[in-house]
């Protein structure tokens, strides 16, 4: 299999990469890097030269394309592609076609199914979802599966690398810069802490914090707004939940899903508190074992103080593919009312995994 890799350079893609290098994905891939603007030079991995992204020529030869280069690449290439008569699977981690008829959003401990029936039907573009989503559902796919969510609010705290690499640099800028406006104070242990507060607070809302990617100061604060506006006063990533959520699952009649998206300073993994109302009453220790027997990567937190702050955190588990559940427990607005809260790395099931996932899946 002839597969065209884009993007590879970037953030997300260099994720893809190592985690492709790590699970030997290339031994049984003829791989081809592309780039949109270094098209001549040597390829990575002894694999020739670099292909220029925007030849159609070039593309049509692939039987896979795997592209991380971002929404307006595939808004450019994926329909003049396709209407070239190209028939390969295009596998991507931008949300543009996501939503499309034709696509499905491919995250297979999840939704397997979903992927297999569009295999046999014939479907060949297959899209990552939102990051929050998928690793919400990676965390409690087992509720769903079970069809035990009535419906579900997700409250979340999403890292700075899902706004992107320069927004995670900006954000360590941002933090520098709030210390070194106190570093001196700092040094002495009995100054005055109101005094330390008061210049933090002046560097926060004077010129001297870099923000010129997130517009604001996220560092010492948080950003209760993630994407543009859809309707209604919600977000685009607030709107992803419902929309996303059911087209993973494949549900009939769709499960409510909605919150308030906040972006805070994490570096690459999003955290999210959950309301969920179940449509029955159900022992804590059944819902237990649903959550952790869903797939081999959804790790059980007790609800204890020790463990959840060890081991329920972005510290606990950035770089890996563990995706910890905790914080169970029934709330008091009934037995049926569930709250939980969980973590994922962004990069990772959030982005890459599907992808070399899903090419795996095409070549079994
Ligand atoms: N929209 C996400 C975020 C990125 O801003 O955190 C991953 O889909």
């Amino acid at each position: 299999m002839k597969v065209g890799l884009i993007g590879w350079r970037g953030m997300v893609g260099s994720v893809l990469l190592q985690r492709m290098q790590e699970e030997n994905d290339f031994a049984g891939i003829e791989p081809v890097f592309f780039s949109t603007s270094q098209a001549g030079q040597p390829a990575p991995m002894n694999a020739g030269t670099l292909k220029n992204a925007e030849d159609l020529a070039e593309l049509q030869k692939l039987d896979v394309i795997i592209t991380c280069q971002g929404g307006d690449y595939t808004k450019a290439i994926h329909p003049a592609l396709r209407r070239s008569g190209w028939q390969g699977y295009w596998i991507d981690a931008a949300s543009t076609l996501r939503m499309e008829s034709g696509a499905v959003i491919i995250l297979d401990p999840v939704n397997r199914n979903v992927i297999d029936a569009a295999l046999a039907n014939g479907q060949k573009d297959f899209i990552g979802g939102n990051c929050t989503v998928s690793l919400m559902l990676m965390g409690l796919g087992g509720l769903f599966r079970a069809g035990l969510v009535e419906w579900l609010t997700s409250m979340t705290y999403q890292a700075a690398s899902g706004a992107g690499a320069p927004n995670m640099r900006e954000l360590l800028a941002q933090m520098g810069v709030l210390h070194g406006s106190v570093a001196e104070l700092l040094k002495n242990p009995s100054s005055a802490i109101l005094e330390i507060d008061r210049k933090v607070t002046a560097t926060l809302r004077g010129d001297e914090l870099p923000k010129k990617e997130f517009g604001f100061p996220l560092a010492g604060s948080v950003l209760p707004w993630i994407d543009r506006e859809v309707e209604d006063g919600q977000s685009r990533e607030e709107w992803k939940g419902y929309a996303e959520t059911n087209k993973i699952l494949g549900t009939t009649t769709p499960i409510p899903v909605d919150g308030i998206c906040v972006r805070v300073g994490a570096m690459r993994c999003h955290s999210q508190a959950l309301t969920i109302k179940l449509n029955r009453d159900l022992p804590l220790a059944d819902i237990e074992e649903l959550i952790k027997n869903d797939n081999q990567w959804v790790k059980f937190v007790p609800n204890t103080k020790a463990d959840t702050l060890a081991e329920l955190t972005p510290t606990a588990v950035s770089g890996t593919l563990t995706v910890p559940v905790g914080r169970l427990r029934k709330m008091k607005m009934g037995p049926q009312y569930l709250s939980a809260f969980t973590c994922g790395d962004q990069l990772l099931w959030g982005a890459a995994e599907p992808l070399r996932r899903m090419l795996r899946i095409l070549l079994e």
